[in-house]
């Protein structure tokens, strides 16, 4: 006679047999699904759907089985704002890829922003310069799928008030320098990540937009440096067919960017009781996207673009600094009285204005968040992680110079 203990041994050892054949029958699927895959009868988001998993799980299996290639990825400037952002997306959305994320660490990098990515193995740092070829040659020997490029010197108010070679360094002797190293190792894909600012200004009454063929008319030392490593972009391409891609973004909002930037500035400020400082009479337009929007268009771009095309991303969601302030205070229940005119900043822009239609024609990108949306979400954040905010400033105690 059986006791309860070995009845219940026999029942586990039933459940295994069970597990067992349903593993090998899970196994089987997964192989016929690999199959039609391979001979492209089915996609990813059809296998996902049979097999009631992520996509993302999906290809890490089929890497896992040899089916898909593992990449290699240099995400230049990743210790920034947008690039911590993008590194996050692709190691939530690419299991089967390797992020490197290389970085000379200046005053806007923050390592702190890649803590959580750290735990994860397919995620390396390297610290280094763009514009130092043989560091980069260190890597491209091991072999690069794609360069990413977010490094650059990017707070128009350092580039106006402070020194402007910086932002020739490494917007344009930087980008160089990763041309000539995909060009030298033929690297099959380079996006380029710049601006909107590159076109200049539109006055606030004009009926006007800028198109990916408008031509470069930037009006501060920040725009003119990512202009003159956009333009060597383009130079490479026509010379060296080297397959690069530039992109041109507006303005981005939402976790990890620099207190210095006018979204995380003006939060802190109002969370802190203090004075919100608007250039002029306020009315300055700037098209505003949540980072998260633009790093589906990059993820878009990086894997659907054409190489030697340039493509604009925007939200189309302009809005003057004055009613951003306005919403900012709103949102965390402060006075407007709290808004403080003050001279405006040479240079400053009107309005920034783009069309984003061909992206969207081209790639089937669009944003999945609106302003109203997303601006919410920015601000629980920011007030989430004070200590984040709070260590930036202590570790750069003279940002508030160039605001
Ligand atoms: N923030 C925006 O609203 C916005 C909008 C459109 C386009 N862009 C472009 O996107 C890119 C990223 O912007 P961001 O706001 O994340 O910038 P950021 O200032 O937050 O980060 C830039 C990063 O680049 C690194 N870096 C600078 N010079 C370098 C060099 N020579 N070598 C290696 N690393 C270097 C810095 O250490 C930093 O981590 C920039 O090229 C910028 O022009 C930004």
């Amino acid at each position: 006679m059986q006791n309860d203990f070995s009845q219940n041994q026999n029942n586990s050892q039933e459940e295994l047999e069970l597990k067992k054949s349903l593993s090998s029958a899970l196994a089987k699927k997964i192989d016929v699904l690999a199959k039609l895959y391979r001979e492209k009868k089915i996609s990813l988001e059809e296998i996902s759907l049979i097999l009631g998993i992520e996509k993302s799980e999906v290809s890490l299996i089929f890497s896992q089985k040899g089916l898909m290639k593992r990449k290699r990825i240099l995400v230049g400037g990743g210790a920034g704002f947008i690039g911590s952002n993008f590194i996050y997306h692709m190691l939530e959305k690419y299991p089967h890829y390797e992020i490197i994320n290389y970085d000379v660490l200046t005053y806007a990098a923050n390592i702190e922003n890649l803590r959580t990515a750290e735990k994860n193995p397919n995620y390396k740092f390297v610290q280094g310069d763009i514009a130092d070829y043989e560091k980069l040659e260190e890597i491209a020997k091991e072999g690069i799928d794609a360069i990413v490029n977010f490094a650059a010197e990017t707070a128009v108010g350092r580039s106006v008030h402070g020194k402007a070679a910086d932002f020739i360094h490494s917007n344009v002797v930087g980008t160089h320098t990763l041309l000539e190293i995909v060009k030298n190792y033929k690297i099959p894909r380079f996006v380029q990540i710049s601006t909107d600012e590159v076109y200049g200004t539109v006055d606030l009454d004009e009926d006007r937009t800028f198109f990916e063929d408008s031509p470069f008319l930037p009006n501060v030392p920040y725009a003119a440096a990512k202009a003159g490593g956009d333009l060597m972009c383009r130079a490479y391409f026509n010379t060296y067919n080297v397959p690069v891609i530039v992109t041109h973004c507006s303005n981005n909002y939402g976790p990890y960017q620099h207190p210095e930037k006018l979204i995380p500035y003006f939060i802190f400020r109002a969370t802190n009781n203090q004075s919100l400082p608007i250039h002029g009479d306020g009315r300055h337009v700037r098209d505003w996207i949540y980072v998260r929007d633009h790093c589906e268009a990059i993820d878009a771009i990086l894997h659907k673009g054409i190489s030697g095309e340039i493509y604009n991303i925007s939200a189309d969601s302009e809005k003057p600094t004055i009613e951003i302030a306005k919403l900012i205070l709103e949102l965390i229940g402060k006075p407007h009285l709290l808004i403080n005119h003050v001279p405006d900043r040479p240079g400053n822009d009107r309005r920034y204005s783009i069309s984003a239609g061909k992206i969207g024609k081209e790639l089937g990108w669009t944003p999945s968040h609106t302003f109203e949306d997303a601006m919410p979400k920015t601000i629980e954040w920011y007030q989430h992680n004070i200590d984040w905010v709070e260590k930036i400033k202590e570790k750069d105690q003279e940002f508030t110079n160039y605001i």
